[in-house]
């Protein structure tokens, strides 16, 4: 495409969206990744080569402080008062009075708008020399959308808006979907010359074209291939209305691209994740921010993945994370929560009922069942016990606990930081673990056993348990202890070879 010109893109987005019911602007309301003008700006960005103004007007703090944080090249004007579309463009045509080359205007809610289309409108605009070309669309309801008049050669004649349309024009399927490329020297003079003679007493942008053809300059149409993309958003079951018609684009591109989707309607994939072929996603999963999984990964069904990174060939399976890495080959779930800073290398495991945040999960390591794994390093090919707290904060700061390679961990452990498992290093089960323990040795901390002999037929009896104490003390011919005897206690770890059946359930 010809770039000797120069472009400027303006983006409307002061209008409050009154049917949104909302405190949120509209052109802030969010689908699948970005907001509404956020979809706007990217689907301009190829063909805005020069400079970019976002017209701003209700919450125009709000919307100018979003643009800084996703197109901060964007410059906000402000319109304080909402005197129709052709009053917006003019404030920011005065904005940019320097401005020469090709004008392209967009609502700010149209968000399935594809850049390849504007890229073509603007092309076309061009080539042809016009004054003016509106993208228009064939659909099947017209209602409460601006009508493409044509003359009795196919040429455009005039757009009229719905509410000053005749019977006739409102029978018209072609409308206007609020995106044009103008002259913008032409667009100056014609804007210049705008009445509020029409129903809302507004100043319309449309009425651009009408002046100009009236004046003998060329104005064009060009048609929109899909429909689809000129839809625009002016409540919330509209706005549900493009979620879902954008979940099908997405996960119709993705599947082109290699990735299994095994149930496209209820799996959402924000327009920022990327997925590499042959990943697979499984039913009711969301994919979001910049999430993005490898090739030969599976991820679903129930999993909700935000800003997380899911390496090739792992699992994760009914889970919930945010701001995480999942290693290539790592295993996570049914049923976790990987929260910031969860980084799971290589063939590690994550399993059932299990939290983690900025916990790191060495190559080969393990951590199965019902545990929390908070400010925690982890090396490698080590396996932490069912029931494992590490417990990290103190009331006022948090701590850290750093657990070796090929460690094994008992069952029910409590890891109060800052605490250090050497390498090769044990716990026993139930063991709260307040000092280091060196490399190779068994930390044990936890009370000893004892058994008081014969004590639930004599404080219990005549219940279930005491009949079956008795029964069990007869098979097995064994004394019924008199009363005061019989306490003795059972070998501590130190003592019993108990330690393997301590560290892991299998
Ligand atoms: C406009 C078009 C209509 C077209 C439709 C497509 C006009 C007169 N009509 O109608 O032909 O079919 O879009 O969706 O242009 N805005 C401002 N400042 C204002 C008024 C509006 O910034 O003073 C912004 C809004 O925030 C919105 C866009 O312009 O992003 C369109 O405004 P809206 O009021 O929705 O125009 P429509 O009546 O839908
Ligand atoms: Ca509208």
């Amino acid at each position: 495409m010809p770039q000797s010109r120069t472009r400027t893109v303006v983006v409307l987005a002061a209008g409050e969206g009154k049917r949104m019911k909302s405190a949120l602007p509209k052109v802030l309301h969010p689908l699948l990744g970005r907001t509404l003008v956020g979809h706007v700006l990217a689907a301009a960005a190829p063909a805005a080569a020069d400079r970019t103004l976002v017209v701003v007007g209700h919450g125009a703090d709000q919307v100018a402080a979003h643009l800084a944080e996703v197109a901060p090249d964007a410059v906000p004007v402000l319109q304080a008062e909402q005197r129709g579309t052709g009053h917006a463009v003019r404030i920011a045509v005065e904005a940019i009075s320097d401005a020469e080359g090709t004008v392209v205007v967009l609502n700010g809610d149209v968000p399935l708008l594809r850049p390849e289309t504007v890229t073509a409108l603007v092309e076309a605009h061009e080539t042809a020399g016009a004054a003016a070309t509106v993208l228009a669309a064939e659909v099947a309801d017209p209602r409460g959308l601006g009508r493409i008049v044509r003359d009795a050669r196919g040429g455009l004649e005039q757009i009229v808006e719905e509410r000053d349309a005749t019977a006739e024009q409102r029978a018209i399927r072609e409308i206007n979907a609020g995106i044009y490329a103008f002259d913008a020297r032409l667009l100056r003079g014609a804007l210049g010359k705008l009445s509020t003679d029409n129903d809302q007493g507004e100043e319309y942008l449309t009425d651009v074209f009408g002046l100009l053809s009236a004046a003998g300059e060329a104005v064009a149409v060009h048609v929109a291939a899909d429909a689809t993309e000129t839809l625009g958003c002016n409540d919330r079951v509209e706005l549900a209305a493009l979620r879902r018609l954008l979940r099908d684009r997405v996960n119709a591109d993705w599947m082109r691209a290699g990735v299994s989707i095994l149930d496209p309607e209820t799996t959402w994939i924000d327009v920022t994740v990327r997925l590499e072929r042959d990943a697979l996603v499984d039913q009711n999963t969301q994919l979001r921010g910049s999430s993005v999984v490898a090739g030969g990964a599976t991820v679903g069904p129930d999993v909700t993945l935000i800003d997380t990174m899911v390496g090739a060939g792992a699992t994760v399976l009914r889970a919930h994370a945010v701001q995480a890495e999942i290693g290539p080959e790592a295993s996570v779930g049914p049923y976790a929560y990987l929260r910031p800073k969860s980084r799971l290398a290589r063939k590690a495991k994550v399993g059932t009922f299990v939290e983690t945040k900025n916990a790191a999960v060495g190559e080969g390591s393990k951590v199965p069942h019902l545990s929390y794994v908070g400010d925690a390093t982890i090396g490698e090919q080590s396996n932490i016990g069912a029931a494992t707290v590490f417990v990290n904060y103190d009331g006022v700061a948090k701590h850290h606990t750093t657990i070796g390679s090929h460690a094994r961990t008992g069952a029910d452990n409590m890891f109060v930081a800052p605490v250090t498992v050497g390498d090769g290093a044990y716990t026993a089960a139930g063991s709260v673990i307040i000092k280091d323990v060196p490399p190779g040795a068994l930390g044990v901390a936890r009370g000893e056993q004892r058994n008081i002999d014969g004590w639930v037929e004599r404080r219990r009896p005549g219940t279930a348990a005491a009949e079956a104490a008795s029964r069990a003390s007869a098979g097995a011919g064994a004394p019924v202890a008199g009363e005061g005897e019989g306490l003795h206690v059972v070998g501590g770890a130190g003592e019993r070879d108990s330690t393997s059946g301590d560290t892991a359930i299998e």
